[in-house]
Parts: C-alpha cells; structure tokens; sequence
C-alpha cells in the first residue's frame, strides 16, 4: 500500500506509477537519504519529539538497511516511488511502528532537498580531485617543453613563436578557473534545507542546528519556500562543468589537429587511440572526439534544468524530480572525462621536430622583423609595410625570412645589418617574449611556479571540503 493512500479510493493506475516514480534514478541518492534520516531521527529524540528510545531503533534500521543496500541484498520497488519512501517502507517492515514516526516533522521536499545537496557537495570534491590530477599532467607536461618551439595560432593560420610550455600554461590556467568556480560553488552551497517541511516549516519544536551540524552542512537554509524549492546550486554546477567541459573540448580539438597527417605535432599512445573496421592505416582520436561530442551532452542538461525551472512557482513541483537526471549525467559525464583525458594526454608524445619545421615556415617572425626595424628608429608602420614586402619576395621564391641574404635585406631597407639573422631566430624570439604572460622560458617557469601554489592551495582546500561532505 501506498504511503500516502489514506486519502484515495482507487489504486494508482500502473502506467502512472511507472511515469511517477524516480526510484530508477534517484536510488544513487540511498547514502545521503540514510544519513539524512539519522540525522533528523536523532534531532527528533533529543528534542523530545518522539521517545529518545525510538530514534535510537529507527537509527540502528537505518544503519542495517544502508548496510544491506551496500551489500547488494536490497531491491528498491517502483510501488514505492523514490529512495525516500522505500527506505521508509523498509525500515517499518524491519522495525514496526516505531519507523513511522521517522517521517514526523519532516517532507519529503526537505528531504529530497537536503540529499541532493550532500550528493553533490560529494561529488564536487570528486571532480575537483580529477581536475586537480589532469592540471598536474598538462604542468608537467608544460615543465618538459620549456623549449619546445611551435607555432602559435590565430585564425588557425601560423602566427607567432609560442613553446609547448606556454600552450600548456594556457590550458592549466583555464582549469583553475574551472577549479575555482567549482569551489565557489561548493561555498555558496552549503546550506542546509532540512526543516523546510513541506514548504511552511513546522510547528514541532525541532533543531535544525542539531542536524545541520550532523550533515556538515556550514549553514542553514534562511527560508523554508526557498529551501525547498532551490535549485540554483544544481544550475551553477551544471554552468561550471559545462564551461569546463568547454575548455576540455578546445583541447580536444587541438590533440585532434596535431594527431592529423596534415599536422604530425603528436602521437597518441595505442592504448588511447582506435582504429577502423575497413581502413587498416587507422589510428583514431575517439577519445578526444567523445570528449568533444559529451560537452554538448553536458550543455544541454543545463539547457534541460534550466528552462524545467523557468516560471516554476513557489514552492516544490514534481517538474523538480526532474533535475536528477540531468544533474547526474553531467556530473558523471565530466568525471568520465577527466579520467580518460589525463592518461591520454600524459602518454601522448610531441614531434618536437615537426613543430619546430612548422615554426620556421610559417613566417611566425614575421613580427619580430618588423620589431628589428622597429628598434634602428624605422616607425612601426613602415617596418611593417616592409616586412609585409619581404615575406611577399620571399613566398614567391620560396624562401624563408632566414634563407634571405643580406643582399636579399638590403635591397628592401638599408636598416638591416647581419645581426637580423639573430633577431629572426626563433630561439630569439621565444626567449624575447619575457614580458609577464609570455612564452619566454623564463617567464613560463614562473607561470608554472604560480599555478604551482594555487595547486597546493587548492588541494588543501579540497580536503577542508572533503571534510565537510
Ligand atoms: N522524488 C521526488 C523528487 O525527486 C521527491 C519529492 C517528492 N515530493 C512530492 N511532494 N511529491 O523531487
């Protein structure tokens, strides 16, 4: 019989039942939903809301019945409906009446509120861990290039000298945004709903200081119809991974680019490649591909959650059961990722020569001969109408900015002298760019140095969390 079936006269029909219920997904919720219970069952013993002796036997049914769904020995039953009302049900076939009472001063729109909420503090801490792995391997990755010349990019077209260092840099700085963002809102948070009640809170005399110090939760929820009805943190947490989930995209799409024959910058290690049922030359880069592919995934279960809640009125909807999903995919989704991105990319390996043939063919110093001109007292303007003449000349005869002679130089401007040559190595140009940012090694050292002690900051950080979940 239903939990509810006081007030009914007919069954539920069964295709409703099916259609209602949200036990096939929010079962994962089984851990927090217990913990929940503890936490209110005891709240309600020491305040004397039901018998301390009562909360002590709805505790220990709690405790077996968490024990038996980690054990494999329990299963959840459509009937009744989601995690909450099957625990419930089952602590009252294992204790009797007694585990009726767990329920009193409390709905399970609080209820559901508040295990969400340790889920998914839980589950940040996850991500942030992985995140934290995969920026270690692109800063190690980072402290082995420091030299590594390639050519950097605008409009895909070969711009100006940058290293493997500093693109890698680049990318460790977009995961401490990621990082911090997801700390923020792990911050913003952590607020206890529990005592919201249906919506109007209680009449019973209950603590909510008691169960939020049991839930590790740092504060309280200051409105119940907000505590209930918030969905917001689901939202901020689904935005951040899926800017993060962006940011693992573009990369993928670089180490596509660079796997390509046209490109030969990197090679994918075997066990991180795929290759195709007819062509026997394959080696695909599925991974990144995949990766590429789950950040629309990702996007659009914001996209589901966020237009679920646009013009929900207050308080709780039943369209609200409907961010589990969403949320879990994405959070899953993003895990998945960081597992699978980190190897990957840590087994990779560069063709260092091929970057460096593609950094002297492109005319990436372009620039830095322009700067040459630049610096004898040629205005900006002119050094580079000129140096846009020489790359002409030199595209026509098929040679490079360094293949020129001096002759080849001279002929242009009167400027240039035999030092240009030095001017034009890209060495030159790498080590040139230290201004703060740059590809210098020098100055990519202390960039590394940086994301370094935001590392440590932030894992310490990680394990505060952690204690609070
Ligand atoms: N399974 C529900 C959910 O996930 C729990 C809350 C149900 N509350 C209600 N009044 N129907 O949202």
């Amino acid at each position: 019989m239903k939990l509810w079936a006081g007030r009914f006269q007919k069954e539920t029909d069964l295709v409703v039942n099916d259609f209602n219920s949200s036990i096939q997904f929010d079962a994962r919720l089984y851990e927090e939903d217990i913990t929940g219970s503890i936490a209110h069952a005891t709240m309600l013993g020491e305040q004397g809301i039901i018998e301390k002796s009562e909360a002590d036997k709805i505790v220990e049914g709690l405790k077996g019945i968490l024990k038996d769904i980690q054990d494999g020995n329990v299963e959840f039953s459509m009937e009744y409906e989601d995690i909450h009302m099957n625990v419930e049900v089952l602590l009252t076939q294992r204790i009797g009446d007694t585990g009726k009472r767990l329920h009193t001063a409390r709905s399970r729109n609080d209820q559901v509120a508040v295990d969400m909420r340790m889920y998914v503090k839980k589950e940040i801490c996850e991500i942030v861990d992985l995140a934290l792995k995969f920026q270690s391997v692109l800063v190690e990755k980072a402290k082995a290039n420091l030299d590594t010349v390639m050519p950097g990019y605008t409009h895909l077209q070969r711009a100006q000298p940058t290293t493997f260092a500093h693109y890698m840099m680049a990318y460790a700085n977009m995961l401490k945004r990621d990082i911090t963002r997801l700390q923020d809102c792990y911050e913003r948070m952590d607020e206890m709903p529990l005592g919201s009640g249906a919506l109007a809170s209680t009449t019973y005399p209950i603590n909510r200081e008691i169960t939020r110090e049991m839930l590790n939760f740092a504060r309280m929820t200051d409105n119940s119809l907000d505590g209930v009805s918030d969905r917001d943190y689901c939202l901020e947490l689904m935005s951040d991974l899926s800017i993060m989930m962006m940011h693992l995209s573009r990369l993928s799409e670089e180490v596509i680019s660079w796997c390509s024959w046209e490109w030969r910058f990197a090679e994918l290690d075997d066990a991180y490649s795929t290759g195709s049922s007819i062509m026997p030359q394959k080696k695909n880069p599925d991974v990144c591909e995949l990766i590429r592919g789950k950040t629309g995934r990702v996007y659009g279960d914001l996209m589901g959650l966020l237009t679920t809640m646009k013009a929900l009125p207050l308080a709780y909807n039943k369209d609200m059961q409907e961010d589990k999903e969403g949320v879990f995919d994405a959070i899953d989704t993003v895990k998945q990722c960081l597992e699978v991105f980190a190897p990957m990319f840590a087994t990779m390996t560069l063709r260092k020569k091929n970057m460096r043939k593609a950094a002297s063919e492109g005319f990436i110093n372009a620039t830095d001969c322009a700067d040459y001109l630049t610096k004898k007292g040629v205005p900006f303007r002119d050094a580079y109408m000129i140096t846009g003449r020489l790359v002409n000349n030199c595209i026509r005869a098929g040679e490079t900015l360094e293949t020129l002679t001096l002759r080849d130089f001279a002929a242009i401007s009167k400027e240039f002298g035999a030092d240009v040559y030095d001017a034009l190595d890209l060495k030159t140009c790498v080590e040139g760019r230290k201004v703060v940012g740059g590809p210098a090694p020098s100055e990519v050292t202390r960039q590394i140095g940086k994301i370094e002690d935001f590392m440590t900051e932030a894992q310490e950080l990680l394990e505060q969390m952690r204690e609070h979940t």
